[in-house]
């Protein structure tokens, strides 16, 4: 192709032809030449005095990308970096938005306690999950609805459902234990014999399993690890930093995203069409059933794609959230052989047989089981699979000024506009509030008194809101919050409690667990925090 072109004199009606620099040194210097212009400009507008009133900018030298590299390659550590510069209020450029990051307890409270006409989640989380989860539900709607939406979910997660999820989250894995090929070992019956299970790919699937098996129920479970374990790979597929910074790629993974979910939904919705023709026929207690007897506050019912919706949301929002939190705490276990003896001994007290073995537990049982529970919530602490909570700031909004101004005359305002950040991370690693903050240890939560009790009295007790979908406590200043607070609040969290201990409890009455070489990092390129690919070594325990 030519680089030059053709236009027709107005003045003239000469055909004239127009000639991009022939010189390929020209065209070199100039697309050398403009990159660098906008690099200078860049500087020298960050050099200009700024209004005091915003956040101080973080410095980057690229406009456009601004400081995407450093927060993608470890937000963390980048965050701690910006800390230290700028203090716990500093905005920085992420693809060309203006993100603002409010650290600390008061920093969550300010975006995770903040109004939602004027802090909003729709804007920032819709373009990723919508094309996802689908239309008219969760942040493709108003947020009324969506509190709405958390109700009736809530419906199926009390305790009464909660007894009968037990046996069968612990029959999963068990089924799971006697035919995956990673658990060939395992299956060989030989107890001296250790062999490995890749860490990611097993707890994925036990959670898809678990969640599926007990949420979904019986009937699509089936369906969903047979026929449809392609779709929801797609679906998965599009569940990524990329689909969310840049919606609407010409690439095949969003075409697959979008084509699976047109077939999930259509999926769901068949299920709900024979269930709505055949009422007596599957009357099983599951979400889909619940979800199908519910009505608006306006008296409407939940129409077919809305269930279909929200059950693709719950299998999404339950999946990478728990499975990285398994992940993270059998690696952790596997590396601590004292705390693997705690577990297995408090296994054996409260359910050990005369003959050696192990009978069934109850869900009243496990929420007795104070090691397994440290370690849940440890795990949690140091690695909650959320490290960034955005909003987008409807209006201008003043910071509360103990929150790293100045002085205490001066207020930043964040722009309309900016997202606004917070990372309840920092404050659950921040060695002024945990001893050993960067250290696993589930003995903090031991001690009735200590930090880790009181964070947690915060996070739970204390003053209730009712933001639709039943009182939760407000808990927005606890340095310790994996599942978010506020309006935003997970409504999963004790399901999630009851799935990752029971999955643990059920692995570790059956198995001993090693971990060899250097502890595993965090893979912050993926959507949640999970580890990099590792194994663990495993061998079949004696008595079960
Ligand atoms: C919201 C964490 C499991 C469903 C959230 C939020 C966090 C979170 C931090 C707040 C997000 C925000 O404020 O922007 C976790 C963790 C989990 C987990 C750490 C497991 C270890 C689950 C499960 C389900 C679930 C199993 C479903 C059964 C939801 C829903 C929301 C939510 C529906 C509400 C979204 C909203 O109101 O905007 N979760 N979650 N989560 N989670 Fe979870």
């Amino acid at each position: 192709m030519s680089a030059n072109a053709t236009f027709t004199e107005p003045w003239t009606g000469t055909l004239t032809q127009l000639e991009w620099p022939s010189n390929p040194r020209l065209l070199l210097l100039a697309l050398i030449n403009i990159p660098l212009i906008s690099i200078v400009l860049n500087v020298l507008w960050q050099l200009l005095p700024r209004d005091k009133s915003q956040p101080p900018l973080v410095w980057h030298w690229i406009p456009f990308l601004g400081s995407a590299p450093a927060y993608g390659r470890d937000p963390i550590a980048f965050f701690r970096e910006c800390r230290e510069k700028y203090g716990n209020v500093f905005t920085f450029i992420l693809l060309g938005r203006r993100v603002t990051v409010t650290l600390g307890p008061q920093g969550n409270d300010f975006v995770l306690g903040g109004k939602h006409t004027q802090l909003a989640a729709e804007p920032v989380y819709g373009p990723l999950t919508t094309p996802i989860f689908g239309k008219d539900v969760v942040y493709d709607c108003p947020n009324e609805k969506l509190m709405e939406q958390k109700k009736f979910v809530k419906v199926s997660l009390t305790i009464d459902k909660f007894r009968a999820y037990v046996g069968m989250i612990d029959d999963e894995v068990k089924d799971y234990l006697n035919t995956d090929a990673s658990f060939k070992v395992y299956q060989m019956d030989d107890i001296n014999e250790w062999g490995t299970f890749p860490v990611l790919k097993s707890f994925a699937e036990m959670t898809i399993l678990t969640a599926s098996r007990t949420l979904q129920g019986r009937e699509i479970r089936e369906s969903l690890t047979k026929d449809y374990a392609q779709v929801y790979s797609d679906l998965d597929h599009g569940f990524t930093p990329l689909h969310w910074m840049i919606p609407g790629l010409p690439l095949p993974s969003y075409r697959r995203r979008d084509a699976a979910h047109t077939k999930m939904s259509s999926f769901y919705q068949s299920i709900l069409r024979k269930r709505r023709e055949n009422p007596t026929e599957n009357q099983e207690d599951d979400v889909m059933n619940s979800l199908m007897k519910q009505r608006y506050r306006d008296g409407k019912q939940l129409p077919d794609h809305e269930i279909a919706h929200i059950l693709i949301a719950l299998l999404m929002a339950g999946q990478h959230t728990s499975s990285s939190s398994l992940a993270w705490a059998v690696l952790h276990v596997a590396a601590r052989a004292d705390i693997q003896e705690a577990l297995y001994k408090e296994q054996v007290q409260h359910f050990g047989t005369p003959d050696g073995g192990l009978r069934d537990f109850g869900y009243d049982e496990i929420r007795d089981l104070n090691i397994l529970d440290a370690v849940v919530r440890e795990t949690l602490r140091l690695h909650p699979p959320i490290h960034s909570i955005m909003r987008k700031a409807n209006v201008d909004i003043p910071v509360p000024v103990t929150l790293g101004t100045p002085s205490e005359d001066s207020v930043f305002v964040v722009p309309k506009g900016d997202i606004v950040l917070a990372s309840p991370l920092i404050s659950q690693v921040d060695p002024g509030v945990w001893d050993n903050s960067e250290s696993w240890e589930p003995t903090r939560w031991y001690d009735e008194k200590g930090v880790a009790a009181k964070a947690n009295k915060e996070y739970n007790e204390g003053e209730k809101v009712d933001f639709g979908f039943g009182l939760v406590s407000k808990g927005t200043v606890s340095p310790y919050l994996p599942f978010g607070a506020g309006r935003h609040r997970c409504i999963g969290e004790q399901f999630a409690y009851l799935q990752i201990s029971t999955v643990i409890s059920s692995l570790v009455r059956r198995m001993e667990f090693r971990y060899e070489g250097t502890f595993p990092a965090p893979d912050y390129s993926s959507m949640m925090v999970q580890p990099v690919p590792c194994q663990i070594h495993y061998r079949r325990r004696k008595f079960e």
